[in-house]
C-alpha cells in the first residue's frame, strides 16, 4: 500500500485506478470496522453517563484525554480503550494538513496549492489532488450533524410511509460511504476528522455523466423497487438493499451522483441512505411479509398469492 501524501497513511486510492476484488473487499470491511468501533464507542459512553445524540463529540474524542480515568478500570477503562479503537480507524488531522488555511472563515473558499476544487453538493465540497485522487469534505452543519439521511413519518390513503430528506449524523455518513462500497461503487476511503468534526474521505477519480443524464435504468443490480403503496420518497430513484442486519432505503443515485471509472464501469460515488426503522417494516404485515421475501428473492410480488399488480 502507497501512503496518501497529506496524512502519511497508508492508502489504497490513488487517481483513476480501479481496485481488484480483493483490495475492494478489504476495504469496504474497513469501513464496516470504523462502524463496529463507533458503536462500541457509543455504549461505552452511554454507561460512562455521557450523550451519544448527536454523536459529533464522540467522533472528536481525543485519544489520550481518559488516561488518567482509565487506571480506574471499569467503565472508564473501557470507554478509553474504545476511544483508542475508533481513533485508529478515524485520525483526527489538522485542516491545514490539506493545506487549508485554518484560521479563515472560508477555509474551502480560499483554496488549498494542494488541492484543486472540482464541485460541491449538499454535503460535501470536493477536490482533486496533484495525484488525480478525490478528497471529500463533509462540513458539520447545526445540532452535531453531518451530512443527510431520511426520516420516516406515516402516510395517507395512497402510501404507506413518506420518507423524508434530513440531516444526519457521523454514523449515517459512514453507513452511506459503506453503502457506496457494497454497492460496488467508486473506492472510498476514510482519511481523517479534523478537530473541526470535518469528515475527509478519498475516493477514485471517475469521469462525470453528461448533465441531465437518465439514470433509471443505470441503478446498480442489487437495489430494489419499492411498491410505491408502500413508502414513498420525494428523491430521485428510492430503492431497497439489504445489508448486514438492516433493510436500506437508498436513493438519489441521478447523473451527478454516479461516474464512469477508468474500466468502463458506472460506480455511485454518493448516495443518500437510511435503514428502515422497526416503526415501518412492523407497521403491517403486507409489508413485514414482502420485506421479508424480497430479501430472498428481489422479483417476489407484495401479496403472497394472486395478482397484485394494482399495488
Ligand atoms: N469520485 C469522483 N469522481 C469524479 N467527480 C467527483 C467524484 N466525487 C465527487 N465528484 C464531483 O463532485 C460533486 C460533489 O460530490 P458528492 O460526493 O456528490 O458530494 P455531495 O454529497 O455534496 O453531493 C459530484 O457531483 C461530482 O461532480
Ligand atoms: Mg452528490
Amino acid at each position: 500500500m502507497q501512503e496518501d501524501p497529506f496524512t502519511g497513511h497508508p492508502s489504497r486510492i490513488h487517481g483513476s485506478h480501479v481496485l481488484d476484488p480483493a483490495e475492494h473487499a478489504a476495504l469496504q470491511d474497513n469501513h464496516k470496522r470504523r462502524l463496529e468501533a463507533l458503536a462500541r464507542l457509543s455504549t461505552a459512553a452511554a454507561r460512562a453517563g455521557f450523550g451519544t445524540d448527536p454523536d459529533d463529540d464522540l467522533v472528536l474524542f481525543p485519544a489520550d484525554e481518559l488516561s488518567l480515568l482509565a487506571s480506574a478500570g471499569g467503565v472508564w477503562r473501557e470507554l478509553d480503550e474504545a476511544v483508542g479503537v475508533l481513533r485508529s480507524f478515524l485520525p483526527l488531522c489538522p485542516l491545514d494538513l490539506f493545506g487549508f488555511p485554518v484560521a479563515s472563515d472560508d477555509p474551502f473558499g480560499e483554496g488549498s496549492p494542494r488541492l484543486r476544487r472540482i464541485g460541491s453538493g449538499v454535503e460535501a465540497t470536493a477536490f482533486q489532488s496533484e495525484d488525480g485522487s478525490i478528497y471529500k469534505f463533509y462540513l458539520p452543519r447545526e445540532d452535531g450533524r453531518i451530512g443527510g439521511s431520511f426520516s420516516f413519518s406515516t402516510g395517507n390513503d395512497e402510501v404507506a410511509w413518506i420518507a423524508e430528506a434530513c440531516l444526519g449524523s457521523y454514523r449515517s455518513l459512514f453507513e452511506k460511504l459503506l453503502l457506496i462500497m457494497a454497492l460496488q461503487g467508486m473506492p472510498t476511503e476514510v482519511i481523517a476528522a479534523t478537530p473541526e468534526g470535518i469528515i475527509v474521505a478519498k475516493q477514485t477519480c471517475g469521469a462525470r455523466l453528461h448533465d441531465g443524464a437518465d439514470t433509471s435504468a443505470l441503478q446498480p443490480k442489487a437495489l430494489i423497487p419499492i411498491p410505491s403503496r408502500f413508502l414513498r420518497a420525494h428523491r430521485d430513484h428510492p430503492r431497497l438493499f439489504f445489508l448486514g442486519d438492516n433493510t436500506w432505503l437508498i436513493a438519489d443515485l441521478h447523473c451527478r451522483n454516479l461516474v464512469t471509472a477508468v474500466d468502463g464501469t458506472l460506480r455511485a460515488i454518493d448516495l443518500l441512505a437510511a435503514p428502515l426503522p422497526p416503526k415501518v417494516i412492523d407497521s403491517d404485515p403486507l409489508i413485514s411479509g414482502w420485506l421479508s421475501r424480497v430479501r430472498h428473492d428481489p422479483n417476489a410480488r407484495l401479496l403472497h398469492e394472486g395478482d397484485d399488480s394494482e399495488l
